[in-house]
């Protein structure tokens, strides 16, 4: 996985919880707590996978806010500075997520060597959308905290329920 994602994390937990926390995570993944985590860096999926599940223990905090405070960091602060763009062209959730798929495809040809995950969507009216996970990590519930940092920004808040091992179904208000 890029580094993006690692030193996108490293900001967050360092925002909230302060360096030292920070290094105690890194140190834990077999990296020295001092090390510069760079954007366009390749890391080990499993070191990254391991990165995010013992950094609840270190923080103190449930798996589920973990995932909650990377999604909402990744949306609402880090990716706001590195792509304003997505959120320039896209101006609802609806328009968002028919077009997580393509951006995902585009970030890839940039930063190269990413192996980002597939996001498909399947409408079956204008308010009842299936989006199918599909990637070669087993990342399923970090995309859900991703996707709630994305309703919060679009301050849109459809339900979502799980429905399958990589799918959910959200449904908007009318
Ligand atoms: C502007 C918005 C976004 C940008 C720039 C972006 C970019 C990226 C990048 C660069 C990666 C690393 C890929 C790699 O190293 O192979 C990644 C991974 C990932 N992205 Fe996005 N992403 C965005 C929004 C989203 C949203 C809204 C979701 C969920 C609905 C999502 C789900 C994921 C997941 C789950 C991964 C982890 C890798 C995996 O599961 O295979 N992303 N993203």
């Amino acid at each position: 996985m890029k580094g993006i994602i690692i030193k996108c994390w490293g900001e967050a937990v360092t925002a909230r919880f302060g360096k030292e926390k920070w290094g105690e995570i890194l140190e834990n993944s077999g990296y020295s707590k001092y090390k510069i985590v760079v954007a366009s860096e390749d890391m080990d999926d499993a070191i990254a996978e391991k990165n995010f599940l013992a950094s609840s223990n270190i923080l103190g905090i449930s798996s589920k806010e973990t995932i909650d405070l990377f999604g909402d960091y990744f949306i609402n602060t880090y990716s706001q500075k590195l792509y304003p763009q997505f959120y320039r062209k896209n101006d609802t959730l609806k328009k968002a997520l028919s077009d997580m798929d393509d951006y995902h495809k585009k970030i890839s040809q940039i930063l190269s060597g990413a192996r980002p995950p597939r996001l498909t969507c399947e409408w079956s009216d204008e308010n009842k959308v299936t989006l199918h996970y599909k990637s070669h990590r087993n990342m399923f519930n970090f995309m859900l905290g991703i996707l709630r940092g994305l309703c919060k920004y679009y301050n849109e808040y459809p339900t979502i329920k799980i429905i399958g091992r990589d799918t959910v179904e959200m449904v908007f208000q009318k």
